[in-house]
């Protein structure tokens, strides 16, 4: 599944992050990202189906109305790179009116191998599109395109779902900042961001009662399991989502729900956990249009142009690279 020698790569850096995470003072941590392994991907798909979870129909409606306005906005031919593609399924409406028009290079951009593969099988029906799956971090993947791309070529850079929401406020404008150092003035970055609403109705969509959320969260205990030989009771952990109203964001936690020690051999490491204790796995931003428009003018972008779901508060946002 991967190149030989990524993946020894991969678990090593893996182990590194779960023993920096857990071992820490204060409140334990995972990086988010590996939520998404086989299972992690699979079950995503079904919360992206889930009737609490609005934001992912949300912003493939957004692309499939504003296709065609959204390519008449930005400068062409256009090589488009998408950072995180996941099934790459909302992609679709957007790549088949583009490729219609030109022939067109889709470079996707994916950590998840399995993701990837997903994308390939979902996406390699259309017509005059050629795929290129970069398994790669999103800022070493857009700099390999970047260094690709010939000189008539503009990018459109997609970043979608609002994956930017699981980043610190600050963070994510520095991740925009680092995106446009590898574009060039005239390119098109189309960034999706989840906006405000009713804390309600956000904490049903991060705690689904089917449970789904749940186990999404959960399994990221069980590829620890898997992948770095832990034993970590997955029934000894709850699932929980609470909304901070200071910071607008929904974080994700695991409870543990009593005292207890986990092995962890291929981190070396044995971590105790208090009864009540948490492991922080996710941040999800909630934003609001002129802040969008703001972070845009403090990254090297300016923002062209808002669509906005009014079913599901949800903005997809295009900003040119100026
Ligand atoms: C894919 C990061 C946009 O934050 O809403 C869904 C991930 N977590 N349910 C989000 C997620 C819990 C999702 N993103």
């Amino acid at each position: 599944m991967h190149p030989h020698g990524t993946h020894s790569r991969f678990l090593a850096e893996f182990a590194a992050d779960v023993r920096a995470g857990l071992c820490r003072e204060g409140q334990k941590e995972l990086p988010s990202r590996y939520l998404y392994d086989e299972i992690g991907s699979a079950l995503f798909e079904v919360i992206c189906v889930l009737p609490e979870y609005g934001l992912a129909r949300a912003g493939e409606r957004l692309l499939r109305r504003h296709a065609v306005d959204l390519l008449d906005r930005i400068a062409r031919p256009t090589l488009v790179v998408e950072l995180g593609s996941g099934s790459g399924k909302k992609t679709r409406w957007l790549l088949e009116v583009l490729a219609a028009c030109q022939p067109t290079t889709y470079y996707p951009i994916e950590i998840s191998p399995a993701a990837l593969a997903r994308c390939a099988r979902e996406l390699g029906d259309i017509p005059a599109l050629r795929l290129v799956g970069l398994e790669k971090e999103y800022l070493d993947g857009l700099r390999e395109v970047a260094a690709r791309r010939q000189p008539a070529e503009h990018l459109l850079v997609l970043f979608l779902g609002s994956t930017i929401g699981n980043f610190d406020r600050t963070a994510g404008v520095q991740f925009l900042r680092d995106v446009r150092q590898l574009m060039l003035p005239g390119d098109s970055l189309l960034l999706a961001t989840d906006l405000e609403k009713p804390v309600e109705q956000l904490l049903l969509a991060y705690d689904d009662p089917l449970g789904v959320t749940a186990a999404f969260n959960r399994n990221l205990l069980g590829r620890i399991n898997r992948e770095l030989g832990a034993d970590f009771n997955l029934r000894r952990f709850r699932h929980a989502a609470t909304y901070r109203t200071a910071e607008r964001r929904i974080e994700m936690h695991l409870v543990s729900e009593v005292a207890q020690r986990v092995h962890i051999p291929a981190a070396g490491v044995r971590v105790e956990f208090r009864a009540g204790e948490t492991i922080w796995t996710e941040s999800s931003h909630k934003y609001n249009l002129e802040e969008v428009v703001a972070m845009a003018q403090q990254t090297g972008f300016v923002c062209v142009e808002q669509w906005v779901d009014h079913e599901w508060p949800f903005a997809q946002n295009l900003l040119r690279a100026v």
